[in-house]
């Protein structure tokens, strides 16, 4: 499963690269926004430090308005993948660009049916919104379940990008439903590091290590 940063935070975004173990950024507009300064010069700086799938949405809401915004996002850099919202003009927009070669990021999916759409009209990746279903008392995971076996049922090719994580469990979930994705803050991905075992655990190598150092020299 590939593993994706949900961030406009250049400072964020550069500070796990390095890890090696990101493979892309989603962005949204309400991401966008948090960081203030132009967009444009953003998005194409965090291309350039990731090397992989960057999601731009876009904000019109009207298809052709889509399609010339996403044209104009693409054109930033190659890496650029549009981001629309799942609306009838969105899917109309998604198979416009899609045909013309252009990679789409389909978003705010909270149904199985709607990434059905979404992968009908060329998606490249389906972004279902797991958190906000589950701060809503609805199982989030339960549609990455639904919308993995549609795909694998009928061999779509759209990548199953699971977004709006809140928490390890929900990585650990997504890749054990086999989503394609996982896209996350990057406090999520920090979690990850921590576990109070591997603390005392190296702690306590450090420790007796020390002990035999001294008492070899002593
Ligand atoms: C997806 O690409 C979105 O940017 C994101 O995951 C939304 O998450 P939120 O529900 O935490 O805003």
């Amino acid at each position: 499963m590939k593993l994706f940063i949900d961030s406009g935070n250049l400072r964020d975004i550069e500070a796990l690269v390095p890890l090696g173990i990101i493979d892309g950024v989603t962005t949204n507009p309400s991401l966008m926004a948090k960081e203030g300064g132009d967009p444009r010069a953003i998005i194409k700086r965090i291309c350039e430090v990731v090397k992989g799938p960057v999601s731009a949405e876009v904000v019109a809401t009207d298809w052709e308005g889509m399609v010339a915004e996403g044209r104009d996002l693409a054109a930033i850099d190659e890496h650029v993948v549009v981001k629309v919202p799942l609306t009838r003009d969105g899917i109309r927009a998604t198979k416009v660009l899609s045909d013309e070669g252009h990679r789409v990021n389909v978003t705010l999916v909270f149904s199985p049916a709607q990434a059905l759409l979404a992968a009908k009209a060329g998606a490249a990746y389906v972004s279902p919104f797991v958190g906000r279903l589950d701060d809503i008392a609805t199982d989030g995971m339960d549609l990455i379940r639904q919308i993995v076996e549609i795909f694998d049922a009928h061999e779509f090719a759209t990548e199953i990008l699971v977004a709006s994580v809140r928490h390890p469990i929900h990585i650990v979930e997504a890749a054990r439903l086999g989503a394609d994705v996982c896209t996350c803050p990057t406090k999520v991905i920090d979690a990850c590091f921590n576990h109070p075992l591997t603390d005392i655990g190296l702690a306590k190598f450090l420790q007796d290590w020390e002990k035999a150092q001294a008492a070899r020299k002593g």
